[in-house]
């Protein structure tokens, strides 16, 4: 069983976006039982979920008042649980899910402002890490536009950072977009989605089953 959560400090970072894409790989993944717990008062996982035509898309619960609570109970019945928090790092959701998850991981733009602000994150992690020793936690660059110059600077500007950076990075792809307007994801879209469903089960091998 693994819990991720997808967690961070900074609005539009692509937390929801990797929530649902990679509930969606990992349930695909030999059917496994998989699970979104929506901890951010947002809701927009729940929208998601709302729009979605798909009977094999993942559940989505509203789990923004009683994470833990929720967790404990649901737990045994999900091999995968992916939580989806609130865009703070001081939000009770987030603090609870830092201290229940097996890995944390934390979309950045590929910005130095964005990157500047992993600091309260890191901070958070090692905190986390007094009650849950075995955390893992990884940046993930999200919205990368590959062959930039700013993207060749901000590998060099991850190696400064305490956190690890996934090597896989998720480009900036209009299947993202268009696959949630369809109640989908990536990984839903065929041929459309193939190059981003890649980077999806990239990552989940990166991170989260390895
Ligand atoms: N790799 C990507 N390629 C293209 N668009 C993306 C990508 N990742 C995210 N987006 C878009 O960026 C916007 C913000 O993404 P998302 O809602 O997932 O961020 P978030 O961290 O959950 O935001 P919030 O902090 O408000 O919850 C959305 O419009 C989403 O569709
Ligand atoms: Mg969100």
């Amino acid at each position: 069983m693994a819990v991720i959560a997808l967690v961070g400090n900074k609005g539009g970072a692509g937390k929801t976006t990797l929530a649902i894409n990679l509930a969606t790989g990992l349930a695909h993944r030999a059917a496994e039982p998989t699970i979104i717990l929506d901890a951010d008062p947002q809701g927009s996982s729940l929208q998601w979920r709302a729009f979605a035509e798909s009977e094999t898309a993942p559940g989505v619960i509203a789990a923004q008042a009683d994470l833990e609570r929720l967790y404990a109970r649901r737990r045994r019945d999900y091999r995968h649980i992916v939580i989806d928090c609130p865009p703070s790092v001081h939000a009770p959701q987030t603090l609870a899910a830092l201290r229940l998850c097996d890995v944390a991981l934390i979309p950045v733009q590929p910005s130095p402002l964005d990157l500047w602000a992993t600091v309260h994150i890191e901070r958070a992690v090692t905190q986390a890490r007094e009650v849950n020793p075995d955390l893992r936690a990884w940046l993930v660059i999200n919205q990368l536009e590959p062959r930039t110059k700013l993207s060749r600077l901000i590998r060099q500007a991850l190696d400064e950072l305490d956190l690890p950076a996934a090597q896989t990075a998720v480009r900036r792809r209009a299947a993202y977009r268009a696959s949630v307007l369809e109640g989908r994801t990536v990984l839903d879209l065929g041929r459309r989605g193939a190059e981003a469903a890649e980077e999806i089960n990239n990552l989940i091998s990166e991170v989260i089953a390895s």
